[in-house]
């Protein structure tokens, strides 16, 4: 088994191992000390692995009270996670309980959110089951639901008490889910490791995909031990998300993922940087060639001008510009603020 330790406050480690699902309950039993469980998963994913995983936690002597939400972004709002909350007090749970995310990013945002607030805080244990929350939101501690007025926008950092990794999980994934988790496993390569990204360029990573997954939460798990509140450095996990966020509120939210989305911000903010002398010529062309090897867009049907439009419009922005990730090289990254008068002309519009 593979295993990483999160220094952030008390610690909590990381798993990672085929098959793990399996040990998930005798895992979470050495870190969650109470008697009853509030087991957190969405329509699909309970029917694959809910019955499964409740099964175990019973056998580990745990009361466990199964809520289960309707698959997909829509269901990640306060009205939602009101109800989780509501759900915890009319079981009894107490400070000394805990809740399992059994599930994608929506599920482990939602329940995160839910164990921060209920009770002012209880601990929680994430199972992520799609490569995307596996290789990034499942782990550095940021739940959230959305807002009408945009997404993310009310949460909280509370760091998860264990993450149980189990990689079989992917094989029940339609294929497009893989992809969308490629986009954040490229953008570890390309904000901080110049051998990660090579890896993803020449061999196939299905047959090595602990190994994959395992090098991006070690970066991971650098960045957000120095920067847990995302004061400075923890801002790197961005690269490509600005340009993307725009990108997934033209789409509203439906028909480009996330991972699509950061793909092709990544392209986009690699010209940028390219015209601008900043970054490595030719960067844009490799990202591009590692994009398209893993079913990845590369670029929108909207113009460029139509993006940073929505980029300016992002309600979380404020102040007089926008901090961009960039990039120096592959594997080099840095945080690069342009203001709002100059942004139009680096994106050459
Ligand atoms: N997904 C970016 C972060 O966790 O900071």
């Amino acid at each position: 088994m593979k295993k990483l330790t999160v220094h952030v406050n008390s610690g909590y480690d990381i798993l990672i191992e085929k098959g793990l699902l399996d040990k998930s309950g005798e895992l979470i039993k050495t870190v969650l000390k109470g008697k009853k469980i509030c087991l957190i998963s969405d329509t699909n994913v309970n029917t694959l692995y809910g019955d499964k995983v409740k099964a175990l936690l019973v056998a580990e002597g745990y009361d466990v009270y199964t809520y289960i939400f309707k698959a997909g972004e829509a269901s990640k709002n306060t009205a939602t996670v009101i109800d989780m909350v509501e759900f915890m007090a009319e079981n009894g749970l107490t400070r000394e309980d805990g809740v399992v995310a059994l599930g994608g990013g929506v599920c482990g945002d939602m329940a995160g959110f839910a164990a921060a607030i209920y009770l002012r805080g209880i601990q929680f244990v994430q199972i992520p089951t799609t490569l995307l929350s596996q290789v990034d939101s499942s782990v550095g501690g940021k739940t959230a639901v959305d807002l009408p007025q945009g997404k993310n926008l009310c949460g909280a950092f509370h760091q998860p008490s264990l993450v149980i990794i189990d990689s079989n999980v992917l094989d029940t994934l339609p294929a497009h889910f893989f992809s969308d988790g490629m986009g954040e496993v490229i953008k570890y390569g390309c904000i901080k490791s110049r051998v990660l990204f090579d890896k993803l360029a020449e061999e196939d990573i299905r047959e090595s995909i602990d190994d994959v997954i395992y090098d991006c939460l070690d970066i991971k798990r650098q960045v957000v031990e120095n920067d847990e509140k995302e004061h400075g450095e923890r801002a790197l996990l961005n690269f490509g998300h600005t340009c993307g966020h725009a990108i997934e509120k033209l789409w509203n939210f439906e028909t480009v993922s996330h991972g699509e989305a950061v793909g092709i911000g990544m392209v986009m903010i690699s010209r940028v940087g390219e015209s601008m002398g900043i970054t490595e010529s030719g960067t844009a062309e490799k990202i591009i060639s590692v994009l398209e090897k893993y079913n990845l867009k590369t670029e929108d049907t909207h113009s460029v001008a139509e993006i940073v439009s929505a980029m300016r419009a992002d309600k979380k922005r404020t102040g007089k510009g926008i901090k961009f990730v960039m990039l120096n090289k592959i594997g080099d990254s840095f945080i690069k603020p342009i203001d709002n008068s100059d942004i139009a002309k680096v994106f050459g519009v």
